[in-house]
């Protein structure tokens, strides 16, 4: 018997009611209009203390307080205290997305969300701000992959990264020298930061990476609504945008350049990871620290985070922050297609390696569920 056309619009239909297994990643792909993306609005905070301990307050909020003059640094040493004035947090404690879950839980009642579309939160997403970064530069991306686990829980979709087995190897091979330079990372903050909006830095102290302080953040990228937290590293009280996030700043060190072939080099591969970061939440000021080789800082450098497109485009080899975020917004819609049964011991996979599209697969109460009893019991209450 012949097919009638309501019998092959309904078997297509079928065909294309069947989740895509794969998402490709190719920047050419993506490379289109930017995206629809919702001022990213602040609403909520919390503070991990030296003890990593969860506080729904601001209390580990550091305030910006750079050298009185841009140009020359006078005696920045990020050496100094590796060896005496270092508490390192724990790496070998999967958090997850804990203490995202602890702040959404305590504030459940402002997230309150539609109960017609089945959702208990208004928010398709959660998740930590820093594996939409990883998603973001996924189509650039030739070195390290990633695994993020997807559960839909009362009709919102939570994403929570695992560790690959690469990751996991490069990190406990990690060099000596690699060490000193994370260290010097979190050095870099203690020089800029200060504990009162007016006070002053204080490097005599200890550098204890357990603390941190992270803002929640509700945007939209296309038709897709976000809650996300990130940690923040400090605030300006004299920035030129008063509000969060604008008002907060993002501190990085990078070695110094030297010519402008090294200056392309940054720009293509490591500016890419510091806009995605910062784009994200809204933090609207990037302040770098440029090492010497003996580790101390040569030079600051301000960069804005809406200008950084500009600095990039001249360049036709560069990244286009387009292309990031229609990936972005592609895989968001991939996982909704893909991760329909509203479970909380179910987790789906997903998986990308570079040189590969993303790919994912299923686990139903395995080591990958991520959604503690306590989260999954109070949002049941
Ligand atoms: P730099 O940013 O100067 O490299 P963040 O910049 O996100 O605030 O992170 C602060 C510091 O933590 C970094 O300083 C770096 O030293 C360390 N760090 C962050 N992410 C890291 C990673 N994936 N691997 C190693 N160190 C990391
Ligand atoms: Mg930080
Ligand atoms: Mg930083």
């Amino acid at each position: 018997e012949k097919d009638t056309p309501e019998d092959r619009a309904v078997k297509s239909q079928k065909s294309n009611a069947k989740p895509p297994l794969t998402l490709p990643v190719t920047p050419s792909r993506y490379d289109a209009p930017f995206p629809f993306y919702r001022r990213p609005a602040e609403v909520g905070r919390f503070s991990l203390d030296s003890q990593r301990r969860y506080h729904g307050s601001a209390q580990q909020l550091r305030y910006y307080a750079p050298p009185p003059m841009e140009g020359p640094v006078p005696g920045f040493d990020l050496r100094d205290g590796y060896l005496d004035r270092y508490v390192q947090r724990s790496e070998n404690v999967r958090e997850g997305l804990d203490h995202l879950l602890q702040w959404v839980a305590q504030n459940r009642k402002q997230l309150q969300g539609a109960e017609e579309k089945g959702q208990l939160l208004n928010t398709d997403f959660v998740t930590w701000r820093g594996h939409l970064t990883k998603v973001l530069t996924t189509p650039y991306e030739k070195q390290d992959g990633w695994l993020l686990a997807v559960s839909l829980f009362r009709g919102t979709l939570y994403v929570s990264e695992f560790e690959t087995e690469s990751a996991k190897r490069q990190r406990e091979q990690r060099s000596e020298l690699l060490k000193e330079l994370t260290y010097m990372g979190y050095k870099f903050e203690q020089y800029m930061c200060a504990d009162t909006p007016d006070g002053i830095p204080d490097p005599t102290r200890v550098v204890n990476t357990n603390e941190g302080f992270c803002t929640v953040i509700r945007t939209r990228l296309g038709t897709h609504s976000l809650l996300f937290s990130g940690e923040v590293d400090c605030t300006d009280p004299r920035s030129p945008w008063p509000d969060p996030p604008s008002c907060y700043v993002e501190l990085k060190t990078s070695k110094v350049m030297h010519s402008p072939a090294q200056r392309r080099s940054f720009y293509r591969h490591k500016m890419i990871k510091w806009w995605a970061q910062s784009f994200l939440p809204g933090v609207s000021r990037i302040v770098a620290g440029y090492r010497g080789p003996d580790g101390s800082v040569v030079e600051l450098e301000t960069f804005e985070t809406m200008k950084i497109f500009q600095l990039i485009r001249e360049d036709p080899g560069c990244w286009k922050p387009a292309v990031c975020m229609n990936f972005c917004a592609a895989f968001l819609s991939f996982v909704k297609k893909v991760v329909t049964e509203d479970n909380p011991k179910l987790v789906h996979l997903f998986a990308w390696e570079p040189g590969h599209p993303v790919s994912f697969s299923v686990h139903h109460d395995s080591e990958y569920t991520f959604l503690p009893d306590w989260y999954v019991e109070a949002l049941s209450s």
